[in-house]
């Protein structure tokens, strides 16, 4: 069985005591959910995001993660950085790490080869953008994105893989896909890589919707059967409205 999964992506909010702040008010606040909790909170706010939750089931996990090992590259992040603090999730390929950083998706293979075989779960995004649906290109961008950055790994390595489906023009724009566009979209997801590979392996990957989550929208969004949770942005912000998109699901 699947696992069902909500994720907090902070991006560049909150500093450390902010951090502290909306976690202990999250912890307090937890609803029983057989529901993996994830959060992440920046880069330097890590270390104390795992300290306050150390007794915790919420999972805090990296907004994204370098290729290389180690070595010259100025203001990166390595995987055995993340591995040494106790991070062992990694976001690989955010939307905005496209748009505003350059992410390619042959740069996005490595990452998630690299993540891969430092045992680090990847947290894969993707997801057209507005004029690309527009066009009727949707699926098709889909499917190369998928195809260019994961096709070629293993099977086995599927384990460690959760899919974000994030429609670019539903990020922080308070549009949302329908929760009949996130159902056609995640069985279309969930098809390719069937083909691709398997059904068990197309079975057994989480799949995870993003673009403006909210209480109001969440239950229905999840209650799709191929929508196994949310990456979720604004609201992740707001620990009652967090809460409230965990009860959700
Ligand atoms: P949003 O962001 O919920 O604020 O739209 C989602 C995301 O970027 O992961």
């Amino acid at each position: 069985m699947r696992s069902k999964i909500v994720a907090g992506n902070w991006k560049m909010n909150k500093n450390l005591a902010d951090t502290e702040t909306l976690l202990a008010e999250l912890s307090a606040k937890l609803p029983d959910t057989n529901a993996e909790v994830m959060v992440s909170p920046t880069y330097v706010n890590l270390v104390g995001a795992t300290r306050a939750l150390e007794n915790s089931t919420i999972e805090v996990i990296a907004q994204n993660m370098h290729f290389a090992e180690s070595g010259a590259f100025t203001g990166e992040i390595s995987a055995d950085m993340l591995l040494g603090i106790g991070v062992n999730t990694a976001i690989i390929g955010h939307s905005e790490r496209r748009a505003y950083f350059g992410e390619t998706d042959a740069i996005l293979a490595k990452k998630v080869a690299t993540a891969l075989s430092k045992n680090i779960r990847t947290m894969f995004c993707f997801g057209e953008e507005l004029e690309d649906r527009q066009s009727g290109n949707h699926f098709k961008v889909v499917e190369s994105q998928l195809k260019n950055a994961l096709f070629s790994l293993n099977a086995s390595a599927w384990s460690s893989i959760v899919l974000a489906y994030e429609p670019v023009w539903a990020i922080g724009t308070g549009e949302t896909a329908s929760p009949e566009q996130a159902q056609e979209m995640h069985a279309f997801i969930r098809k390719t890589i069937a083909e691709q590979y398997n059904t068990d392996v197309a079975d057994g990957v989480s799949i995870l919707y993003g673009g403006s989550v909210k209480p109001g929208n969440a239950a229905e969004i999840f209650s799709k059967p191929d929508v196994d949770g949310g990456l979720i942005g604004g609201a992740s912000l707001v620990a009652d409205d967090f809460v409230a998109i965990i009860k959700a699901i």
